[in-house]
């Protein structure tokens, strides 16, 4: 199969230095969700707007559909749909206008708007508002029609740069449903942007780790996490006679990487993966020992703990900055005043 995005090497330093982009390589396969997790300022956006064309890269070479974009970046955009990180609605016009408007753009005939736009509309739960004003959507709403927007020319490729960003959690999940839909349905290629763990996670078959310009890790959600360490059984056994003998026979069962005593009867056994089938081995083996079971925890490891151990920071920690930064822009305008 051929791939839906090579990128090679790609550098991108603004005017001014900052080097944003600091030589990544990857490649989505057609029908892929591809999901660019990382924090504020790690150069998602950049990357996003260099494979699109809208930014020039500093150096790399970038291919969409097998096209070199520098070559021909008309067939590129005729083929690609994006999103940008800041909804480009305008909010005085109705939703349908938006779509409209968008539709001419592409040079659609009057009738493939209509069509078109009635069909995205309504499968982004839009159609009853369509003759509303976007200034009295919410930001739900926004989000849903400027992604529609980015649908009606029917692109192969989507580009969603922070899809959910500042939304809901369940309004988030309805986004994620109407990606997956999109994916089944219309068998289009996404890659999209986020900050948020949980989204990479669910949605994404494959993620790449940016951080400072740089991946730091590319691989599917669950193997990412196991390749940092297995899942957790936590168990607490009642006696400490013929505990050794048990522990022996725990350490020798396949997938076990370590059986190890955190405090007063509390084992932590770390298993490469499926620690749910692990749990019966461990309540028949503790009988045959004649030892008893107070409680079994089970814990995966998350690709928090993944995104941890690659940048060294919690997503949390970035987010709160970004907090910490609207607040310093909100109350450096006060003191402008
Ligand atoms: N037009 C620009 N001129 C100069 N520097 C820029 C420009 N746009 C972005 N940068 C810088 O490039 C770096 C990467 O920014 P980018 O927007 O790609 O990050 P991001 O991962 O999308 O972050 P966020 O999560 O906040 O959207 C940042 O240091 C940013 O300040
Ligand atoms: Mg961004």
């Amino acid at each position: 199969m051929m791939s839906a995005i090579e990128v090679e090497n790609l550098v991108k330093v603004y005017k001014g230095g900052v080097r944003a982009v600091d030589g990544i390589s990857f490649s989505i396969k057609e029908q892929e969700i591809f999901g660019f997790l990382g924090p504020n300022g790690a150069g998602k956006s950049t990357t996003i707007k260099c494979v699109i064309g809208l930014l020039r890269p500093t150096a790399g070479t970038i291919k969409v559909l097998g096209v070199d974009i520098q070559r021909d970046p008309g067939v590129v955009k005729r083929n690609i749909g994006y999103a940008a990180q800041e909804t480009a609605v305008d909010d005085r016009l109705t939703g349908w206008e938006n779509l409209y408007l968008q539709g001419r753009f592409y040079h659609l005939s009057r009738a493939e708007i209509r069509r078109r736009g009635e069909e995205v509309l309504k499968l982004f739960g839009l159609w009853e508002r369509r003759k509303d004003t976007a200034d009295t959507y919410s930001g739900g709403m926004l989000k849903r029609l400027d992604i529609a927007c980015a649908l009606i020319h029917r692109p192969k490729i989507l580009f969603l740069d922070e899809p959910t960003l500042g939304l809901d959690v369940q309004t988030r999940k309805t986004i994620w449903e109407y990606i997956e839909h999109l994916r089944a349905e219309h068998k289009m290629t996404i890659f999209l942007t986020t900050h948020y763990m949980e989204e990479a996670d669910m949605l994404s078959d494959r993620v790449a780790i940016i951080d400072r310009g740089k991946i730091m890790a590319l691989d599917r959600p669950g193997a990412l996490k196991a390749a940092i360490g297995g899942d957790l059984v936590t168990v607490r056994f009642s006696a400490e006679d013929g505990l050794d003998g048990l522990l022996s026979a725990l350490r020798a069962l396949p997938g076990v990487r370590e059986v190890r005593e955190l405090r007063d009867g509390i084992h932590r056994i770390v298993v490469e993966r499926d620690g749910d089938r692990l749990i019966p081995e461990v309540v028949r083996l503790a009988q045959e020992h004649g030892i008893g079971i107070h409680s079994v925890r089970l814990k995966r490891p998350t690709l928090d703990d993944v995104y941890l151990h690659y940048t060294g920071r919690e997503i949390r920690e970035a987010e709160g900055s970004r907090e910490e930064l609207i607040r310093t822009r909100v109350m450096s305008r006060r003191i402008r005043r």
